[in-house]
């Protein structure tokens, strides 16, 4: 966002900065292609987060048709409607982060980073400009629903967890969604749960215990081979 004040600046000055002060900055791709990938990143990063996190109420489009949507009281909101477009970037950001309350309407404050919340705002705006490109969210089956079982074995306890957690919403019943959802390597699941990746929130241990992380982790490397069988 900031490269802007320098593209009038002579390269060489700046390079030079950059070069003593960032040395692994130097070594990237220009400085155009740098600022375009962190907006793509963000992008990425705002889609992922509404998929799982809002969709289910406010749908895919933004149009208030989830699933859960239409059928809390009052509704969720119409994201593309005039009402919430003539609202400014920092009025979307505080009701995200703090909730509404007496609705339906959570408050993402304990979930997502600031940062996240910025992206999600500018995916809102895509959204309203039909230039967000909306992910089908996958529901599991009624079938996978039976797996779930807080009292069974390591895998069962997982998908539990899994489903409680809602990392359905983005990754799928078995972590098999399609495209950057899929769940293809857990070797970093831990960190990656712990810490969250852009659009993934972070899961503390107040949402899963260290012992529940090894549960899901089962859970997902058992259920992922048989999917593909
Ligand atoms: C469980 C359902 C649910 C989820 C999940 C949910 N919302 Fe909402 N949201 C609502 C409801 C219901 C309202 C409407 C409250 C009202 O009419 O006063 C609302 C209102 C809003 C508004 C206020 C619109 C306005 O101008 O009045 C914004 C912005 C919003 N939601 C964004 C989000 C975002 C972004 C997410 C995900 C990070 C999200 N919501 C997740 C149910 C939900
Ligand atoms: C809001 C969407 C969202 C939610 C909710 C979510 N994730 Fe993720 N998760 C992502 C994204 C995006 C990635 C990055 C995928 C990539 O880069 O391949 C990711 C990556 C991962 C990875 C690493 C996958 C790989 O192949 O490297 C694991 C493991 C994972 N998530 C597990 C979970 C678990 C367990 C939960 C629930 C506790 C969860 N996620 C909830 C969006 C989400």
């Amino acid at each position: 966002m900031f490269t802007g004040l320098y593209s009038g600046a002579s390269t060489d000055a700046v390079s030079g900065r950059a070069a003593s002060t960032f040395p692994r900055d130097a070594q990237r791709a220009p400085q155009a292609d740098a600022s375009t990938d962190k907006t793509q990143l963000l992008t990425d990063a705002g889609h992922n987060a509404y998929t799982g996190a809002c969709a289910q109420c406010h749908g895919a489009k933004g149009d208030g048709k989830g699933s859960f949507g239409v059928i809390t009281s009052p509704p969720a909101t119409d994201l593309t409607s005039p009402a919430v477009r003539s609202k400014t970037d920092a009025e979307l950001f505080w009701m995200i982060k703090n909730g509404l309350g007496f609705t339906a309407m959570p408050a993402f404050s304990g979930l997502y980073q600031d940062a996240d919340i910025v992206a999600i705002v500018g995916y809102i705006r895509q959204l309203q400009d039909g230039k967000g490109q909306p992910a089908d969210i996958p529901v599991p089956s009624t079938e996978l629903l039976t797996l779930a079982d807080p009292g069974g074995d390591p895998a069962h306890r997982g998908a539990a967890v899994f489903f409680a957690q809602g990392c359905f919403r983005c990754h799928g019943g078995y972590g098999e969604a399609p495209g950057d959802f899929s769940i293809q390597d857990t070797s970093q699941a831990e960190n990656v749960i712990r810490k969250g990746v852009p659009g993934m929130p972070a899961f503390d241990s107040t949402h899963i215990s260290d012992s529940q992380i090894k549960d899901v982790i089962t859970y997902l490397q058992s259920a992922a081979p048989s999917q593909e069988q």
